[in-house]
């Protein structure tokens, strides 16, 4: 998540902007910039993180900054914010995504606006000025701009020589502003300011506020079109609890952040991954190694992988892969995918293929952890902190990056991005509150079983799978998923009167999965479906998208959200499971 904090007030505003940034390093960002407001407008911008960038000390009692997650462009100085207008008097900050920017940027180029960067952001700053041109006063221009812009954003905006800050929130994305003696702090995270206030205002979708420096604050709810007022609360959260960020858990925070760390997931350098591939190419077997999630992120890879570009590749448990040491070469691909990068295990695993003289490519969240500097090769999730011992939003990213190299692989590089970059509605809509809503009946009807039961076949398996993995370590439920041919094999043994099923059904298997439901449901089983269409034999039936050899990153948002759900009514901790750890550091 985009970290955004402002200052407006009677010191100088520099100090508090740069101290801010620092309070909000943990939500993960690639870049930072600040924007100075005193007679003239000062932009300083760049890639990297803040202890390795200095910003100039600079004057001026209103400012803005800002921490960025690549998700629209690359990660660069020019795509970094603050963003600014064609004459650099207005200045913006933004976290959330334009889902109009390209016909909005379109229509501005028309205009004669020329853009920087490749970011939806600066569309923002662009459509101020448009209709300051117009005649519009700085607040009216700027109400008009957001009145433009489709998707939900925190935005924070400045202008050479005006004396406020104006700042808006709307759908998922918060704002709030610290109020102290000496000034006024709008940001998404309270952690930006707690040092220097602990009074706060939450601000409500639809809010924008205008902040002034003779410290006062005036809110107008665009949907309600009139004034309003909200409340000054007292921050009394932990700092832990304040990098919840209004969420209840992390496990919801993170589970829900997934739109957008799809989109920083497929940031990738295009060169880097071809070169992967390449490697892959020539190599004389490859290996996806992995535990728990990740090794189900590798199984789903195998599955895409055999799809798209018609390549097999062998999955094995990290944990196992020692009885595979015999048959690797120096010409094998070892790719070891870890969240943490810190897994034992895996780690095991690496030496071996490192042993063997065997190139290993890593697919890593945390930088700086071992298995970044053991692999010959790196993709970076770019997930940000994932602080909740089950990994969800890292879960998602695996798979897409599992998808990227299969597509480039199949030299469909280009159409597998906009494939993958189209999935940020499906989750917004999966990560709802009206979606949550609906499965948290699900939760009341599973939640005092002592057993759930999950099938699916091919990348629908992988999925099973990794639910079953969520349910289990965070509900304690005992949840087992199988591939749906086997349960005549012996699972249809444990079928008794309402023993709860979900089923994964996509198109390409839809006949043979629900055969297999039939087999359940014809022995007393209740059917849960996860499909695009109803099906006469779903007792309860969750809705997704077909999205074909992406269904293993759309199919399992449901199922963490559900088991999220599932611990909550048992009042357990989604955070902390008992026994478990984020990082499992012994093998
Ligand atoms: C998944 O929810 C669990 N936290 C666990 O299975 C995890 O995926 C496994 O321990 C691997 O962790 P890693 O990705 O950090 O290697």
């Amino acid at each position: 998540m985009c970290g955004i904090i402002g200052y407006i007030g009677l010191k100088q505003a520099f100090p508090y902007l740069v101290g801010g940034l620092e309070q909000l390093e943990y939500r993960g960002y690639d870049s930072a910039g600040i924007a100075l407001c005193a007679d003239e407008l000062r932009i300083q911008k760049a890639v990297g993180k803040l202890s390795e960038i200095s910003f100039e000390a600079g004057e001026g009692t209103i400012g803005i900054a800002h921490t960025r997650w690549a998700t629209h462009g690359k990660v660069s100085i020019e795509n970094a914010h603050p963003h600014t207008d064609c004459g650099n008097e207005i200045a913006i900050v933004h976290n959330g995504i334009v889902e109009n920017y390209r016909e909005l940027k379109a229509c501005l180029i028309e205009n004669g606006h020329t853009f920087r960067s490749e970011t939806d952001s600066e569309t923002i700053a662009h459509l101020i000025e448009e209709f300051m041109k117009r005649g519009f006063e700085f607040e009216d221009a700027f109400r008009n701009a957001l009145r433009l812009l489709e998707g939900s954003y925190t935005i924070l905006a400045i202008r050479k020589g005006e004396r406020k800050l104006l700042g808006a929130r709307k759908g998922s994305r918060s704002l709030c502003i610290g109020i102290a003696a000496d000034g006024i702090f709008p940001s998404s995270d309270v952690l930006a300011f707690l040092e220097w206030t602990d009074k706060v205002i939450y601000l409500r979708s639809g809010d924008v506020f205008v902040a002034d420096d003779n410290q006062t604050v005036r809110i107008y709810n665009m949907a309600e079109g009139r004034a309003v007022t909200r409340p000054v609360d007292c921050i009394t959260c932990s700092t832990e609890d304040a990098k919840k960020c209004g969420f209840d858990h992390f496990m919801l925070k993170e589970l829900s952040e997934q739109d957008e760390t799809v989109l920083r997931a497929i940031q990738q350098e295009e060169e880097g991954v071809r070169s992967i591939c390449d490697t892959m190419r020539h190599a004389f077997g490859t290996f996806f190694i992995g535990c728990g999630s990740s090794y189900h992120a590798c199984l789903a890879g195998s599955y895409i992988f055999s799809k798209i570009a018609k390549v097999h590749v062998n999955t094995v448990l990290a944990s196992e892969f020692e009885h595979y040491e015999d048959f690797l070469t120096d010409n094998t691909l070892v790719l070891a995918i870890s969240q943490s990068g810190e897994t034992a295990d895996v780690l095991d695993a690496v030496n071996a293929a490192k042993r063997r003289g065997s190139t290993v490519v890593g697919i890593v969240n945390r930088e700086g952890s071992i298995l970044t500097r053991e692999s010959d090769a790196l993709l970076m999730m770019n997930s940000g902190l994932e602080l909740c011992v089950l990994s969800t939003k890292t879960y998602t990213s695996q798979v897409v990056l599992m998808a990227m190299l299969a597509y480039a692989l199949a030299d469909k590089y280009e159409e597998g991005l906009k494939k993958l970059g189209g999935l940020y509605l499906d989750i917004f809509n999966l990560t709802s509150r009206s979606m949550r809503d609906y499965l948290e009946q699900l939760a009341e009807l599973l939640y005092d079983k002592d057993h759930i039961y999950l099938i699916g076949r091919e990348l629908q398996y992988a999925t099973a799978l990794e639910a079953a993995l969520k349910i289990k370590e965070v509900s304690y439920i005992h949840a087992e998923a199988f591939a749906g041919g086997e349960l005549k094999h012996g699972p249809l043994a444990l079928i008794e009167e309402g023993t709860p099923c979900i089923v994964f059904v996509a198109a390409e298997n839809k006949a043979k999965i629900l055969s297999n439901a039939e087999e359940i449901k014809s022995r007393g089983g209740y059917i849960i479906g996860v499909a695009p269409e109803r099906e006469a034999i779903f007792d309860f039936w969750i809705k997704v998208p077909e999205a074909e050899e992406l269904n293993p990153i759309i199919q399992i948002i449901p199922m963490q959200v559900l088991a999220y759900e599932l611990a909550v009514l048992r009042g357990l901790d989604p955070d902390k499971p008992r026994n478990l750890a984020k990082s499992v550091t012994v093998s």
